[in-house]
């Protein structure tokens, strides 16, 4: 696999599916700074320059869309694994793919698609890790964050983004293979929301239930008042 290197870019998501048709599975970009960088929900993603990783890879599906169902917890659960061997503890999962340290957010992931929904589609599976984040930087963010500086182990960026893309490619066989179930158990271990009172928030609806992990196609399970209910949507956050 390549690895196309930038000192900058708006975004290295938009870099790769700008590319798709000369691009084959496992291929990464990697970027400095972005001056664009993307957010799920159509936020924007804070990439100061030289601090953190943003690294993108490609991901071909021939089979089209409905493969992707599940794929976004494959990639937070490759994270985890690598972040994991690199001797980082206290590390948690989100659904459907935040990663938390310490009970604050580490790293996001966005995926994003091209192609016709039931023929061959391109995945691009962006990546954000806080590295290594200034006070006036972690103001402006508006959630909870924490970063690997602390961290004895904190590892070299490009170390970190080899040890990724090595990883995804292992568990993105898998899963084409085999579905989630290998991983559903590697979600568990790290679930933040396992057993715990949630609100999922879809558009103006708001559910409560006790989160009970995730079934085989990644949907996130909530017990509600009207028994034990899948959803494949929405922003799921701590009942206070
Ligand atoms: C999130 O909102 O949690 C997802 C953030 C994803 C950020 C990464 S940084 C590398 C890649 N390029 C982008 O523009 N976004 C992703």
């Amino acid at each position: 696999s390549r690895c196309f290197y930038f000192d900058e870019l708006p975004s290295t998501n938009a870099f790769l599916l700008k590319h798709v048709e000369e691009l084959s599975s496992g291929d990464i970009c990697i970027a400095e700074y972005q001056s664009a960088g993307r957010g799920r929900r159509g936020r924007n993603w804070v990439s100061p320059y030289g601090c953190h990783l943003y690294c993108s890879m490609y991901w071909k599906l021939e089979q089209g869309m409905a493969q992707a169902s599940g794929l976004s917890l494959v990639v937070a659960c490759a994270l985890v694994e690598v972040l994991k061997c690199l001797g980082i503890d206290d590390l948690g999962v989100k659904w459907p793919n935040d990663i938390y340290l310490n009970n604050k957010k580490l790293a996001g992931v966005l995926i994003e698609m091209s192609g016709q929904p039931d023929s061959e589609c391109h995945l691009v599976i962006g990546i954000g890790i806080n590295i290594s984040m200034s006070h006036a930087q972690g103001d402006k963010i508006d959630q909870a964050w924490s970063d690997l500086s602390d961290n004895p182990s904190c590892p070299e960026k490009t170390d970190l983004a080899v040890a990724l893309q090595k990883q995804l490619k292992i568990d993105l066989e898998t899963f084409q293979n085999d579905g989630l179930t290998a991983f559903l158990e590697r979600w568990k271990a790290v679930d933040i929301f396992f057993g715990k009172q949630v609100k999922l928030l879809m558009g103006d609806n708001e559910i409560n239930g006790i989160c009970k992990g995730i079934d085989s196609t990644g949907a996130i399970l909530l017990e509600t008042d009207k028994g034990l209910v899948p959803f494949v949507g929405g922003e799921i956050s701590l009942r206070s």
